[in-house]
């Protein structure tokens, strides 16, 4: 059951805190600071990674071969139905399905051509048994628990998370300082979407009265607030049925920056203070100036508020943890727009759990 939450969404994204500490259980060693996955004990350090994945998983895929690349390990992330048209894998790739289900045509069919053309491969799976699981070379599991809701939401964080487990297990030791500080970070992180959980509902409500009806609703970020900023807006998107996209903020003025104007609120994700933090600022004072109203999602590292019309904060954390915060802190805003506007949030119109078909 829902276990009293009017919805499963609303009741998986409050399991998240349980999720995280499910998937990290004994894979993380505070004390030394070690990843150990055994799913994938005798994976060895790909010399190129590529990531296959749809819809939500996608967005994970693009933060998991970022992660790839800083660490050194050149990574891209496909969506799997355009997999046709990669390059394909050389000697010692290893090809990574992300998906959830186990079971998205789309993913299955990259993954079978990828082991086609002799690459390795390793699902990132939450479905034990799952099609994916069977197929592949290696599977980890993300641990999020049955996943209900039409829309992703638990399932991506624990997928963030495994990705970034993977990368420390397969890839140890290029950066010991930053390790320590994300090994740090993920012990922190349930603790620390569970205040997001409780500080914001209040807050979420005024803001979704005062926004909904606007034209358009934009979501912006850099980084590894990028694919954040791309899952706002599809989680947005699939169960408000408002119109909603998510940009890397630099892409703007590029194009999308011809449609803002006093009635598309803009969601700018700022965390860090990085160069993709200030560079985000900027971006935000061109959307300000077509009078955009703009809600800031940050860590309050860097100072936003004279950017800002509604700031929405989320605990200070590591730089590769923090998007993962406020991407919870969307979710709310999507589920609390969508319970506004009276959606029928679990099943959203035209939308089914799991793709089979391409
Ligand atoms: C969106 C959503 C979908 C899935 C996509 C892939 O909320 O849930 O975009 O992420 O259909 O599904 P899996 O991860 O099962 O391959």
């Amino acid at each position: 059951g829902k276990s009293g939450y009017e919805h499963f969404m609303l009741k998986e994204i409050h399991e998240q805190p349980t999720a995280l500490r499910q998937c990290l259980s004994g894979r993380l060693d505070r004390l030394s600071g070690d990843v150990t996955v055994e799913d994938i004990g005798d994976l060895e350090t790909p010399v190129r990674v590529q990531l296959v994945a749809c819809g939500t998983s996608y967005h994970a895929a693009l933060y998991g071969a970022q992660r790839f690349r800083e660490v050194g390990i050149p990574a891209q992330a496909f969506l799997a139905s355009e997999y046709a048209t990669a390059p394909p894998p050389v000697d010692e790739s290893l090809v990574i399905g992300v998906t959830q289900s186990g079971e998205t045509a789309d993913t299955l069919s990259a993954l079978r051509a990828a082991k086609g053309r002799g690459a390795e491969t390793l699902a990132v799976t939450n479905v034990v048994g799952s099609t994916a699981a069977r197929e592949c070379d290696h599977v980890m599991y993300i641990r999020s628990g049955p996943e209900i809701g039409v829309a992703a939401t638990k399932t991506f964080s624990s997928q963030l998370v495994s990705l970034s487990l993977l990368i420390e297990s397969v890839a140890p030791g290029v950066d010991s300082e930053r390790t320590r500080a994300l090994v740090e970070s993920l012990w922190r992180l349930a603790g620390n979407v569970q205040s997001v959980l409780d500080n914001s509902l209040d807050d979420i409500e005024e803001l979704v009265d005062e926004l909904s009806g606007s034209d358009a609703y934009f979501f912006i970020g850099r980084g590894y607030n990028a694919p954040v900023a791309l899952e706002g807006a599809l989680k947005f998107k699939e169960i408000t049925y408002e119109h909603a996209e998510g940009f890397p903020a630099g892409e703007l003025k590029h194009g999308p920056l011809a449609l803002v104007t006093e009635n598309t609120p803009v969601f700018a994700l700022v965390t860090g203070d990085d160069a993709a933090a200030r560079k985000t600022l900027g971006n935000i004072k061109e959307v300000q100036a077509r009078g955009a109203p703009v809600v800031v999602v940050t860590d309050g590292v860097l100072e936003v508020e004279r950017f800002a019309d509604v700031v929405l904060r989320v605990p200070e954390t590591d730089g590769l943890v923090g998007p993962l915060l406020v991407n919870v802190q969307l979710q709310l805003i999507a589920y609390e727009m969508a319970a506004h506007l009276n959606r029928e949030i679990d099943k959203p119109r035209n939308l089914a759990k799991s793709v089979t078909v391409e």
